[in-house]
């Protein structure tokens, strides 16, 4: 675990052995993943699809709850070789991780049972797409994201890092240009998406995607979220 000394962000469980630098994020404890479990599952014997794994806190805990496989595709190399050294640690055996972006692997894959999407939609600069790909090959997704709200994101001293709030592309839903602060991007164990920016969907059109689709949707409200307002939502038809 030390040979990515300073560049971890998941708190380690005791079991996971000897780490200098023991991160800041309980993704081992994380309730987002047992709320999936309970609006969406069980997910015991199901084949996930999880985007995005960073350390692979979130694909042990998925193993655990009885999934019969999990694929995760991680995008950033560093993560991926924590991914595989956290497989190692904590003994995974239905785990399988690939490399790459995963907005083209949707575009190809197989259909999974479900699909779990948490803190990456709010990286991507074409975030519709994402959620057109996901919604395509699984009927129940869980994300947890960050969105745009106005007042919440003007209040805040961060708020010079937004652009002007708009519709995308042609469709009837509303996001904003939010580019990444220089000293977050500086940092070896960044783990945001690879363009200086991405686009954060307001929060009624991120509901209203998921209603056009044929899906009903339960959420649970981040809106205080340090980093700004975020919500869990999972979505089933
Ligand atoms: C903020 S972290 C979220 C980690 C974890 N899922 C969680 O909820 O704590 C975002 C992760 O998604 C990865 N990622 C972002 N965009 C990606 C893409 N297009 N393809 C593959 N991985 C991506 C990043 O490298 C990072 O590991």
């Amino acid at each position: 675990m030390d040979l990515f000394h300073g560049e971890w962000s998941t708190i380690l469980p005791p079991d996971a052995g000897a780490v200098a630098s023991p991160g800041y994020a309980e993704l081992f404890t994380d309730p987002r993943i047992a709320w999936a479990n309970e609006v969406l599952g069980p997910f015991e014997g199901f084949d996930v699809l999880e985007l995005g794994p960073l350390e692979g806190a979130h694909s042990y805990l998925l193993e655990r709850l009885g999934a019969a496989s999990v694929t995760a595709i991680e995008g950033n190399s560093r993560a991926f070789l924590k991914c595989l050294c956290m497989k190692e640690v904590m003994a995974m055996k239905r785990v399988t991780y690939k490399l790459g972006n995963f907005v083209p692997y949707l575009a190809d894959c197989p259909r999974f049972d479900a699909i779990i999407a948490c803190g990456v939609l709010y990286h991507m600069t074409e975030p519709l797409v994402l959620l057109e790909r996901m919604a395509s090959k699984a009927d129940r997704i869980m994300l947890w994201t960050h969105y745009y709200d106005h007042e919440a994101i003007q209040a805040r001293p961060d708020n010079n890092l937004y652009a002007k709030p708009a519709a995308l592309k042609g469709s009837p839903y509303r996001g904003v240009k939010r580019f990444y602060p220089e000293a977050a991007m500086a940092w070896r164990g960044f783990s945001g998406g690879s363009e200086r920016h991405a686009v954060w969907l307001e929060h009624d059109s991120l509901i209203q995607f998921f209603h056009d689709r044929g899906f009903t949707t339960s959420v649970q409200s981040d809106a205080a979220n340090s980093n700004g307002p975020a919500l869990s939502l999972c979505a089933k038809r």
